[in-house]
């Protein structure tokens, strides 16, 4: 294999060095493209284009596979849980015993929020989109703890596992909060015996004078939700927490910053807008037919939302998992004559054999099946994409690390061809038509 790419310009060749992956993905390294030849390379979407190198996640797209430190996520979501993925993505290993109660010791003692934190809840409209309070909460985390983000990096490592347990515990009262807030519900406490997921749906759904306990399979279905959410790898959302953890940025700005990325309907909000858009199927009477013949037109810009992934150009491994589950969720909640699941599953049957959606290579992605799931699991369809920030935030926290402890690390600061006004001169108000 060449060691070297080479590019000719105008009849004279540069030599550009060739990097290869441990999976032998390939890239041509133009780190001094500029500085050689005075050109820059144009990749809006970034769809071509490397922006690091990481140790973390792998994904090939056309294989369908998906892997965290090496680990199939086939073989995580069998066998491990969300917490100790949470572990392994952070860490880069499988907790021992020992490490794994330490973990889940930091996680419990970090689960209360600042009591203080209840007066910015109130400041909040009723009604206010929870992505929006999880992200300005998560933000002010760095108020609560000062020594945790002091926006000097080596600092901030110091302390960084406490901080990486504030935030994966934190994320999950903040956002249990912030759904109470929205219902004018009183906030429920952390209990310090109850697991992860438990936890939360306690939180969620408990009220003082009765504990919500949930099913297994109903704490199975988030488990394995949050943990197929955990990471993956340079999507929008995480090239932002890399971009601004690149300034130097504490922890928690640059996971504040992760979530406003993730709130787009064509990135994290996928979920709610597959709910929305069956919703609107079944009140306009269609089995789904007409709106697969509007997507496929494009018309009025519809998609068909849960179908298509800008890396996955075969099948979503992660669909095939949660799909599995969610069947069974769905058994153990005695769900079966819900009409938006007909809709949903017309519109896949049908998908899966149009030309159409097969030429393009769109299928269906996880969030096709994770919006029903959280429907069925009694997640209000405005905190989907905060369960999905929920399970996220460990791959965030090791983006983070990432950047942070590179010695190498560069602030991101792409560059653009500039395609505006040449140079004109300014006009006096007086003398513009
Ligand atoms: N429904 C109908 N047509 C589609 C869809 C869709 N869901 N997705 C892509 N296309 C068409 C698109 O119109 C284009 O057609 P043509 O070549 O005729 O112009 C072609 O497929 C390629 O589309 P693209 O927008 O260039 O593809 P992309 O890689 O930039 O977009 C995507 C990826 C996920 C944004 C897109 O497939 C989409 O909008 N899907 C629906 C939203 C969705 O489900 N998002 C969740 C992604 S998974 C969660 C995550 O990892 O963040």
């Amino acid at each position: 294999m060449a060691t070297t790419a080479a590019l000719k310009i105008d009849d004279k060749d540069y030599p550009l060095p060739v990097i290869v992956g441990t999976e032998n993905e390939k890239a041509i390294d133009v780190r001094n493209l500029r500085a050689q030849t005075g050109f820059i390379t144009l990749d809006d979407g970034y769809g071509n284009t490397g922006a690091c190198t990481s140790d973390i996640t792998f994904i090939d797209g056309d294989a369908g596979i998906l892997r965290y430190r090496g680990y199939p996520i086939e073989q995580l979501a069998e066998q491990s849980g969300f917490v100790e993925t949470a572990y392994l993505i952070i860490n880069g290993h499988l907790p021992t015993p020992t490490e794994r109660r330490k973990f889940g010791d930091l996680l419990r003692e970090h689960s209360p929020v600042h009591s203080a934190m209840g007066h910015l809840f109130e400041g909040f409209p009723i009604g206010s989109h929870p992505m929006a309070i999880l992200s300005a909460l998560l933000n002010s985390l760095g108020c609560y703890y000062p020594h945790l983000a002091t926006n000097k990096v080596q600092e901030d490592l110091a302390n960084f596992d406490e901080a990486a347990a504030v935030a994966i515990s934190k994320v999950r009262t903040i956002a249990a909060m912030s759904y109470r807030k929205s219902r004018g519900l009183p906030y429920i406490y952390p209990k310090r015996n109850l697991p992860y997921c438990e936890n939360f749906l306690h939180m969620m759904f408990s009220q003082p004078y009765e504990d919500y306990v949930p099913t297994p399979e109903v704490t199975q279905a988030l488990n394995l939700f949050l943990l197929l959410h955990a990471d993956h790898e340079q999507n929008c959302s995480t090239s932002t927490v890399r971009m601004v953890a690149s300034s130097g940025a504490n922890l928690f700005a640059s996971v504040a910053a992760g979530v406003c990325a993730l709130w787009g309907p064509l990135h994290g909000g996928a979920n709610q807008a597959v709910i929305e858009m069956l919703e609107s199927i079944h009140a306009e009477g269609d089995d789904g037919s007409k709106f697969i013949e509007s997507a496929r037109a494009g018309k009025n810009g519809h998609r068909l939302m849960g179908f298509g992934h800008r890396v996955y150009k075969n099948y979503d491994p992660r669909a095939k998992i949660i799909k599995a589950s969610f069947e069974k969720a769905l058994a153990s909640l005695h769900i079966k004559d819900d009409p938006l699941l007909a809709i949903a599953r017309r519109l896949e049957e049908v998908a899966l054999k149009d030309d159409y959606f097969l030429s393009r290579k769109l299928y269906p992605n996880v969030d096709f099946y994770s919006g029903l799931i959280m429907r069925a699991l009694g997640i209000p369809q405005n905190m989907f994409t905060v369960m999905f920030a929920i399970g996220r935030m460990p791959g965030w926290i090791a983006h983070w690390k990432e950047v942070a402890s590179n010695p190498k690390n560069k602030i991101n600061r792409p560059r653009q061809i500039y395609v505006g006004p040449t140079v004109r001169n300014y006009v006096p108000i007086a003398q513009r038509g």
